[in-house]
C-alpha cells in the first residue's frame, strides 16, 4: 500500500525560535521574580527527558490520562464524529494512537495534524505515524499554540486534542486567552478534547515533580543548556538546583532553579551580565491542578459547551469533551 505523504508547515524556523527566545530571556531575567517560559525546555534533549518523566513511577498524570483515553476513546469518537484529529503540543504523539484507532473504527479518518514547537522531535514522531497508519494524511505544524492557532489547517470535522495537562502550564490569564482564541478558530462541528490534572494531595503532586532519579531536575536545568547553546550564555548548570514548590493559594506546582552560590552569568547575544545571589531563583514552570468545577467554568467562560467528562470520580485526571457554543 502506498503511504499518504507527510506535510510539514514551519511557522517557527530556528531563526524565529532564537528571536523569540532572546525576547523571553531578556524580559524574563530582568524582571522579579526572574522567569523563563516553559516552552524553552523542549529542544530535542528536553523532549526526550519529558518522555522519560512520563515513565517515572512518581509521575502519575500520563498513566492516568492514558487509562482514561483507553476507556473513553470509542465514546469520544462517536460524539465528535471527526475525520481530522488536531493535537496541540503533540510531543511524541503517543497517546494519540488510542484516539486515531477509535476514530478510524467509527468513520473514515482523513488527517492528523500535530502541532508543536519542537521541530526535530515532531518530525520523527509524525514520520512514525505515517509508517504506522498507512492511509492517514499527516500534516504536521511547527508552531506555538499561543501564537499560531490561526495557522492550523481548517476543513472537515475536527477533534482538537490538548492533552497531558499542558493547559496547566499557562497562568490563568494565558489560559483564558488561549481557550477564547481557540474557540474563535473552531467551526460549530469541531470538538475540543482537553486533558487536565486534578487537585489532589500536595505530597503526591510534589513527588511527581521531584523524582528520586533526578530526571525532572535534568529536564528543569535543560532550559539553561538551551540558553547557553542558542544565546552564547555562560550558565554553569550544576550551580543551579532544581526546586519544586507547591503553592496552596494558586493550586499550582512551581518549578524553579535556585542559584547555589553568588555568581555572574554572561549572555553574549543579549549583551547581558546577570548577578545571581546565592539562593536567588528563576521560575521556569507552573503546573496548575484543577477542580472539576473550575475547569467547567473556564471552558464555559471561553464559549464552550461541555459534552461529557471522564475521570472526575477517580479524582486523578480529567478528560473533557466540549464544543463551541454558537
Ligand atoms: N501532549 C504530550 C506532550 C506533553 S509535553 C503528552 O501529553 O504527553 C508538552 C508539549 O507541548 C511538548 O512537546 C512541547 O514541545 C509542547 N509545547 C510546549 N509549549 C508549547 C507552545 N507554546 N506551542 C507549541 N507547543 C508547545
Ligand atoms: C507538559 N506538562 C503538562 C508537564 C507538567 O506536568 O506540567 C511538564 C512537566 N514538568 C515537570 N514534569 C513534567
Amino acid at each position: 500500500m502506498s503511504e499518504a505523504p507527510l506535510t510539514v508547515d514551519v511557522h517557527l524556523t530556528p531563526a524565529d525560535l532564537r528571536d523569540a527566545l532572546k525576547d523571553d530571556v531578556a524580559t524574563g531575567l530582568r524582571h522579579r521574580p526572574r522567569s523563563i517560559p516553559p516552552l524553552w525546555f523542549y529542544d530535542e534533549r528536553g523532549s526526550r527527558l519529558f518522555e522519560e518523566i512520563t515513565r517515572l513511577p512518581e509521575y502519575y498524570p500520563t498513566r492516568a490520562e492514558r487509562r482514561l483515553l483507553a476507556e473513553a476513546a470509542g465514546r469520544i469518537a462517536a460524539i465528535a464524529r471527526a475525520d481530522t484529529l488536531v493535537e496541540l503540543g503533540a510531543g511524541a504523539c503517543d497517546k494519540t494512537r488510542l484516539l486515531l484507532q477509535a476514530m478510524h473504527a467509527q468513520a473514515p479518518l482523513r488527517r492528523y495534524v500535530p502541532l508543536d514547537v519542537s521541530e526535530e522531535f515532531l518530525r520523527a514522531a509524525a514520520a512514525g505515524l505515517v509508517a504506522e497508519f498507512g492511509a492517514l494524511e499527516v500534516h504536521a505544524v511547527i508552531g506555538d499554540f499561543q501564537r499560531h492557532l490561526d495557522r492550523i489547517p481548517f476543513g472537515g470535522r475536527r477533534l482538537i486534542a490538548f492533552l497531558g495537562g499542558t493547559i496547566g502550564n499557562l497562568v490563568p490569564a494565558q489560559r483564558a486567552r488561549f481557550l477564547f482564541d481557540l474557540n474563535c478558530t473552531m467551526a460549530g462541528t469541531d470538538h475540543l478534547l482537553l486533558g487536565a490534572d486534578l487537585l489532589k494531595d500536595p505530597e503526591r503532586i510534589l513527588r511527581a515533580y521531584d523524582d528520586a532519579a533526578g530526571i525532572t531536575a535534568a529536564f528543569n536545568r535543560n532550559v539553561l543548556h538551551v540558553i547557553n547553546r542558542e544565546l552564547g550564555a555562560s550558565f554553569d548548570v550544576e550551580r543551579f538546583e532544581h526546586i519544586a514548590r507547591w503553592d496552596d493559594q494558586q493550586h499550582w506546582i512551581e518549578m524553579r532553579l535556585r542559584s547555589t552560590v553568588d555568581q555572574t552569568v554572561i549572555i553574549e547575544d543579549l549583551g547581558m551580565e546577570i548577578r545571581f545571589a546565592e539562593g536567588e531563583e528563576i521560575l521556569t514552570e507552573i503546573s496548575a491542578k484543577f477542580t472539576f468545577e473550575q475547569l467547567q467554568s473556564e471552558l464555559e467562560a471561553a464559549g464552550f459547551v461541555v459534552d461529557e467528562t471522564w475521570g472526575a470520580a477517580e479524582g486523578e485526571f480529567l478528560l473533557t469533551l466540549a464544543h463551541p457554543y454558537c
